[in-house]
């Protein structure tokens, strides 16, 4: 009489039935089998830790400017933010200095030239804003040398007290004279 299914207990059965040698060549290739799973997930490790290190490289690589902007700009300004602004040199080094100074960006030594050199030279002012800025700097520049000088010789020209007395006129304007009518 045929029967349509094996018990559990004639599965197991055949399961024990296995001689020592199988038994040995089963484990063997469960080992196998461990130890391909294991090469191939240290492969891919190995594989997304190279893709990291080359993205890394890459970010390294680009100019210094570009990532010094990122690292002293970038925690208040998005990248973009940079696009829309347009200075000469001499707008850009002024607006990095009123960072640090009104804003509280912290520099590096020696970072704010390439900071600068980067900026002015991606997202630069038209020529005429360029020629603008220039004048403004030799405004001030002229005019920190001038106000000083104005000053001292204002002070030279005046002499000391009391030199002049007989000099000038004991009052200016029309003179009107309170308290006696004579
Ligand atoms: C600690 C935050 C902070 C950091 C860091 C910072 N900024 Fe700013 N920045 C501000 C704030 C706040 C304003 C808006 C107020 C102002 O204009 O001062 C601003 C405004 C600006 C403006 C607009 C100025 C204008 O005239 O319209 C520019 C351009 C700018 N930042 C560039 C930079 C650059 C370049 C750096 C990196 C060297 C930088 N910022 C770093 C906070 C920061």
């Amino acid at each position: 009489m045929a029967r349509a299914e094996m018990s559990a207990d004639e599965y197991q059965a055949g399961a024990r039935r296995l001689t020592p040698a199988e038994r040995v060549r089963a484990a063997e290739q469960i080992r196998l089998e461990r130890e391909a799973a294991a090469r191939a997930e240290r492969e891919r490790e190995a594989e997304a830790a190279a893709t990291r290190r080359a993205a890394e490289a890459a970010l390294a690589a680009r100019p210094l400017g570009v990532r010094l902007v990122e690292a002293r700009c970038g925690g208040c300004h998005a990248r973009d933010y940079f696009e829309r602004q347009r200075f000469g040199y001499a707008g850009w080094w002024a607006t990095v200095v009123r960072m640090q100074v009104v804003n509280g960006a912290v520099l590096g030594p020696g970072e704010r030239g390439p900071i600068v050199a980067h900026l002015a030279a991606t997202y630069p002012a038209s020529p005429v804003g360029e020629a603008l800025e220039w004048a403004l700097v030799g405004a001030v520049a002229i005019g920190s040398v001038a106000a000083p000088w104005w000053i001292l010789r204002r002070r030279r020209r005046r002499g000391a007290p009391g030199e002049q007395l007989g000099a000038l006129p004991a009052t200016r304007g029309p003179q009107t004279f309170l308290g006696s009518s004579e």
